[in-house]
């Protein structure tokens, strides 16, 4: 029998069994990540190797090194993984892999090692998509969380708000027609100084400002649900530009609590208001941009005056980590989606529509 074949016996076997141990990999971007998932919703052991300070004497992420360093770290987070989880390679049931959206070098790392320990140990591979992946950390936080649920999919590259009808089954309801929200925030924070990465900083700083000291535009969108950050963005440079001509001292702090406010009422009244709207009792928020203090503090507020349960994931969960992956992986491999050794890296892989 070939393996993928053998993979197919085995995959079928853990779909009636119901059960799985799933060692994952996440290298779509900056981080290298590993985790052993239990079931699609128990660490049981997680690493990551974080590259920010490598990055940041550049300003932000710079592709050939992320692979370079995924390379380097994969093993390694192997070792780390099995021992701090007390588990052998035996105790692996099958892999899970990032295969996109992201850096297309930086992806194929985790692919390609990825292909490399199933045809090694014989186990199903499981492709994950990254951003179901941000949704899927609800599962780990929450293991009482079960669909359907409106998510509010907020990260670098990604602001959408979808209806999550089943596992691995998404209703677009509104998106980005631009920019991303964690693209701005990560843009007005470069203007204003403050050192990569920009979005965790500006809001850590907009803590102790003023958040009426400035104003921006809000978008006028045909799409009831859709965002455009990009207005808001560009506004939000120009005036920083405008008020270092004029020789004005910006107060960082108050300018990041107002930017920080616009983005904010945008992204939280948008998703609660579609949450009303499908009559939907529970809410959830995911990506990078959920571990933004004042949004999840407006979607708790938002959420509970409404009447809704209000659902996401501690900071470690919100930002890169390959816990969400193997998550998501259980759900896909319980609808029988493995991967031959063909899979390949897509760096604009969809996961809706
Ligand atoms: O999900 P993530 O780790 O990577 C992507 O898949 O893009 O998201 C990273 C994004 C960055 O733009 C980062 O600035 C933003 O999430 N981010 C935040 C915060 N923490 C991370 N933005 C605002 N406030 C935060 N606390
Ligand atoms: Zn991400």
């Amino acid at each position: 029998m070939k393996y993928v074949e053998r993979a197919r016996v085995k995959a079928e076997r853990l779909r009636e069994l119901g059960r799985a141990h799933i060692l994952a990999v996440e290298s779509s971007c900056d981080e290298t990540a590993m985790a052993i998932v239990a079931d699609g919703r128990r660490t049981l052991s997680s690493a990551v190797t974080s590259q920010i300070d490598l990055h940041a004497v550049y300003g932000g992420v710079v592709p050939e090194i992320a692979s370079r360093i995924h390379v380097e770290s994969l093993d390694l987070l192997l070792d780390e993984v099995l021992k701090n989880g007390d588990m052998a390679m035996g105790d692996i049931d099958a892999v899970a892999v990032t295969n996109g959206p992201g850096l297309v070098g930086a992806l194929l790392t985790g692919v390609s090692w990825a292909k490399a320990f199933a045809y090694a140990l014989d186990v199903p591979m499981i492709p994950v998509n990254h951003i179901e992946g941000h949704v899927s950390a609800n599962y780990l936080a929450h293991p009482e969380l079960e669909p359907p649920f409106v998510c509010l999919v907020a990260s670098g590259g990604h602001s959408h708000i979808v209806l999550v009808e089943n596992y691995g089954r998404y209703r677009l309801i509104g998106q980005t027609v631009d920019d991303a929200a964690g693209e701005a925030f990560d843009k007005v924070a470069r203007v204003l100084g403050i050192p990569y990465p920009g979005g965790p900083l500006l809001d850590r700083i907009a803590e102790e400002g003023n958040e009426m000291a400035f104003s921006f535009p809000r978008p006028k969108l045909d799409g009831k649900y859709d965002f455009s950050f990009s207005g808001l963005k560009t506004a939000a440079i120009n005036k920083v530009h405008t008020l270092e001509q004029q020789g004005v001292l910006i107060d960082v702090k108050d300018f990041a609590a107002s930017f920080r406010r616009s983005i904010v009422d945008e992204l939280a009244g948008k998703t609660i208001a579609a949450a009303m709207e499908l009559k939907a009792e529970k809410v959830a928020l995911a990506g990078g941009v959920a571990a933004n203090r004042l949004l999840r503090r407006e979607i708790e507020r938002m959420g509970g005056d409404k009447g809704r349960k209000v659902y996401m994931p501690p900071l470690s969960l919100c930002t890169d980590n390959a816990e969400m992956i193997g998550s998501a992986a259980y759900y896909g491999l319980m609808a029988g989606k493995i991967a031959d050794l063909s899979l390949n890296a897509v760096p604009t892989l969809r996961w809706i529509g």
